[in-house]
């Protein structure tokens, strides 16, 4: 029986951290087996914000590195630029002309990254959802594996492909699924509960990073906001803790009820000296693989390659399709 499709992706800037291995990248390396997967470097979608052109291309490669780090095998997975597959760019123009801007206007992230600034934010973050659901569409995918926070976009790109669908009365497109697994599909910023962990938070005590080293993760863990409770209890009021407990619990395999139990008449030092341990113990041999592949610049721009080759065959397939249907010659 063939395979079902995954595909998903991380934006390529700065470093990939914790929220992004638990809430997908994790899955991913799950799902390896079942499934044809394609996961790829969103570094198309990393140029919606300004960036430095020498940062950018040390981000495709530092997040390859952590993609090779947490498990992906480039034997099983397609692992890609988004950037080197053109079709990307290409189907995201024409699904650009089958999106009413009012859809836009009602996606969150948009909002959340462009604040106040909306006048003068790029169109292109405007229209980051359209070449997500490009990205989605051209590879046919069944299941997008995500956080929570992308549950939105997946709808968007069920509706646009409908659009299509409906334009000219078949299937021609895939409508995807959004896959949030697990118990920690929103990880929060370790300054501030009510916000996730996020790649662009300015302040580095707010994330760890998949290369962290041991003593990073301690000091990071140390100085997470909690607050003035002495004691240890899960509770929507207490979001900082919350948080912990959830970090912790992923990574112990242990219930949440059973954590909070093992610390009563414990203060706040011996449950973050235990949850350090516990999270450098699993991120240290992330951290050391990533350090590893991070200097092996060969090994990633082989792994690049292979990868463009055989995404842009599928990628190939289906712009031609589309491009026909529009009425495009493809000559
Ligand atoms: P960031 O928000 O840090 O820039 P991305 O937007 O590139 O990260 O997210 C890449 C993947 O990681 C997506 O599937 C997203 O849902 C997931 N993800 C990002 N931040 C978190 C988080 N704090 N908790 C859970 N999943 C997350
Ligand atoms: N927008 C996603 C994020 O910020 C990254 C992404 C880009 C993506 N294209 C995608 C995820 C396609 C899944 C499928 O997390």
């Amino acid at each position: 029986m063939q395979k079902k499709r995954a595909i998903s992706g991380v934006q390529a800037t700065g470093s990939l951290h914790l929220g992004n291995y638990l809430g997908a990248i994790k899955h991913w390396v799950n799902m390896q087996e079942e499934f044809d997967c394609f996961f790829f470097l969103a570094d198309l979608h990393a140029i919606t914000i300004p960036q430095d052109p020498d940062n950018l291309r040390n981000s495709i490669y530092n997040s390859t590195a952590a993609y090779l780090a947490s498990g992906l095998d480039p034997k099983k997975t397609t692992i890609f630029a988004q950037s080197d597959v053109k079709e990307h760019a290409e189907l995201s123009w024409i699904l650009n002309c089958m999106t009413p801007i009012g859809w836009l206007k009602r996606m969150t992230q948009f909002k959340d990254k462009a604040g106040k600034n909306q006048e003068i934010a790029s169109s292109g973050l405007f229209t980051y959802p359209v070449l997500m659901t490009a990205d989605i569409l051209l590879y046919n995918a069944d299941f997008v594996p995500v956080g929570e926070d992308q549950k939105q976009h997946i709808e968007l790109a069920r509706d646009i492909a409908g659009a299509v669908n409906r334009k000219f009365g078949k299937e021609l497109l895939k409508v995807p699924e959004p896959l949030i697994q697990g118990n920690t599909t929103r990880v929060k910023s370790l300054r501030d509960g009510t916000k996730k962990m996020s790649k662009s938070d300015t302040s580095g005590h707010s994330r760890i990073n998949l290369g962290d080293s041991r003593d990073e993760i301690v000091e990071k863990i140390k100085k997470a906001k909690t607050d003035s409770l002495e004691y240890i209890s899960y509770e929507e009021s207490r979001p900082e803790i919350a948080n912990l407990l959830e970090i912790y619990g992923e990574f112990s395999g242990k219930k949440i009820e059973t954590i909070v139990n093992s610390y009563i008449g414990h203060g706040f030092a011996k449950f973050k000296n235990d949850l350090a341990e516990i999270v450098s113990e699993n991120l240290g041999p992330i951290s050391l693989k990533y350090h590893q592949y991070s200097s092996d610049k060969g090994f990633l721009q082989q792994t690049l390659r292979n990868g463009k080759e055989k995404a842009s065959k599928t990628a190939l397939q289906t712009i031609c399709k589309i491009k026909e249907s529009f009425g495009f010659l493809n000559l």
